[in-house]
């Protein structure tokens, strides 16, 4: 058996690669983003546009990243280079693993905040679920007592606190570099396998309860009606960026989590399960969280402050809010942790492997720095507000630090990660190196090189431009 990387470390089954690489896929991309966009770009369109980039221009794309890592065995910016070794190409190509493992680093940033507030937020239900343990009536509403002005207050009260934004975000990177410490076998691996299965318990019972409770008929209607009239380039542009973001595609994540996988082939299929886990989570959280918010009357238009002020507010009318709000809550903290871990690693990856650091330094250092942005952040919801990073660019003139971090990253750098992805393989890789180490059936094979060589690139720059400059349309 080959070692697997410059560090000998890699997955110990395929389970294990799939649980990894489904944990990294799922998070606050599927519960928390994607609710959020559906919900702002009224819901059926988007969501049939989301489904296909996610399966014309995503699933290519986790196969193509995936075949790098595994070829190459090492971090991103290592394997690009040894597969264009092999492909008789040139070592510059290898700058996109680079670009990917700075914007997973950025990434990383501000996930960690949102985390914070998750974080925060399964605190305040937690202590309220045994408040109300303590009262004798644990299946009581959530947050008994407080007007629905006092709920939503919650959230510019957490806002305007810095140490307690701070203290959470602090807490969740603490979390996540102490894990990829560990290294893929003890930290990532163990990390996924507990946490995925439990994910996926609180999941269905989240969905269940809302079919129960809420109005899952109109969550349905909403989901998959399509009103074509919202379709504009902007929506479009969004769900591309929604599904590179959800599948963790254009930041060199699969190609680092590719990389630990020892021997067989047979990608296609995991490829495709990664894929439909993905979107299958996305929907169910679209049909746990719609049908809450249109039983209580809200509005799911709400944007980023749906999961945070909304539903809050819906628990505390639905029996059992409290013990339910909580558990919603740790369901999105799990998600988030088991993506977070996929972006220190990328970065960490690559301290080890081009800088030769040990694992533990190169996940510290990563971790502080991207502990150091986030900082500013989230300082950008107090002391920072005015501040406008990128406002000399029209498509970033209003937005706040986060969010700047949040648009740049998924709007321009990961569209162009995974044009460069789609055109490397697509066009300069060996093909017999491809098809060798993927082991795709040949008509398959046939089909997937289309979509990797012509579709995604031509679709990518479209929809990367058009998004960019939205005035040449
Ligand atoms: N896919 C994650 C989510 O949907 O929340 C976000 C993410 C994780 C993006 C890892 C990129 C990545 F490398």
């Amino acid at each position: 058996m080959v070692a697997s990387t410059t560090t000998g470390e890699g997955w110990s089954s395929r389970t294990a690669f799939i649980l990894a690489a489904v944990g990294a896929a799922v998070g606050l991309g599927n519960i928390w983003r994607f609710p959020t966009l559906a919900g702002e770009s009224g819901g059926g369109a988007f969501v049939i546009v989301y489904i296909a980039c996610v399966f014309l221009l995503g699933l290519p794309l986790v196969l193509a990243e995936i075949f790098i890592g595994r070829a190459g065995q090492t971090d991103a910016v290592g394997s690009i280079r040894k597969v264009a070794a092999q492909s008789k190409a040139g070592p510059g190509w290898a700058i996109f693993g680079a670009i990917g493992a700075i914007a997973a680093f950025l990434i990383l940033s501000f996930y960690s905040v949102v985390a914070g507030w998750v974080l925060y937020y399964a605190g305040v239900l937690g202590a309220d679920f045994l408040q109300a343990i303590g009262q004798g009536d644990p299946f009581r509403g959530a947050l008994q007592g407080e007007s629905q002005a006092m709920i939503q207050g919650r959230l510019s009260d957490m806002f305007a606190s810095v140490p307690l934004l701070l203290v959470m975000h602090l807490a969740f990177m603490g979390l996540t570099v102490f894990i990829i410490a560990r290294g893929v076998h003890s930290g990532i691996e163990k990390a996924a396998t507990y946490l995925m299965p439990i994910f996926f318990v609180l999941l269905v019972g989240l969905v269940i309860y809302g079919a129960i409770e809420g109005d899952i008929g109109e969550a349905f209607a909403f989901l998959f009606t399509p009103d074509w009239s919202k379709l504009t380039p902007a929506v479009i542009n969004s769900a591309l960026g929604q599904a590179l973001f959800s599948l963790s595609l254009g930041v060199a994540g699969l190609i680092t989590y590719g990389s630990y996988i020892k021997e067989g082939s047979g990608l296609g299929g995991t490829s495709a399960m990664i894929a439909l886990a993905d979107t299958g989570v996305a929907l169910l959280a679209g049909l746990m969280i719609f049908p809450i918010v249109f039983a209580v009357g809200l509005d799911p238009a709400a944007g980023p402050t749906l999961v945070f002020q909304t539903l809050p507010f819906a628990f505390q009318t639905m029996p059992g809010g409290a013990l339910i709000g909580f558990l919603f809550f740790t369901l999105i903290l799990v998600a988030a942790v088991t993506s977070s871990i996929s972006l220190l690693e990328v970065p960490t990856a690559w301290g080890i492997g081009e800088m030769g650091w040990s694992r533990a330094k190169s996940a510290l250092i990563f971790g502080v720095g991207a502990f150091v942005i986030g900082i500013f952040c989230l300082l950008g919801y107090n002391v920072l507000s005015d501040v406008r990073p990128l406002g000399f660019w029209p498509l970033f003139a209003d937005t706040d630090i986060l969010d700047t971090v949040d648009g740049f990253t998924g709007k321009v750098m990961l569209p162009i990660g995974a044009l460069l992805t789609s055109i490397f393989v697509g066009w300069i890789a060996d093909r017999n190196l491809v098809r060798a180490t993927t082991g795709v059936s040949p008509p398959m094979f046939a089909l997937w090189r289309v979509l990797i060589a012509w579709l995604c690139p031509i679709a990518v720059a479209a929809i990367l431009v058009t998004g960019l400059f939205p005035s040449i349309l």
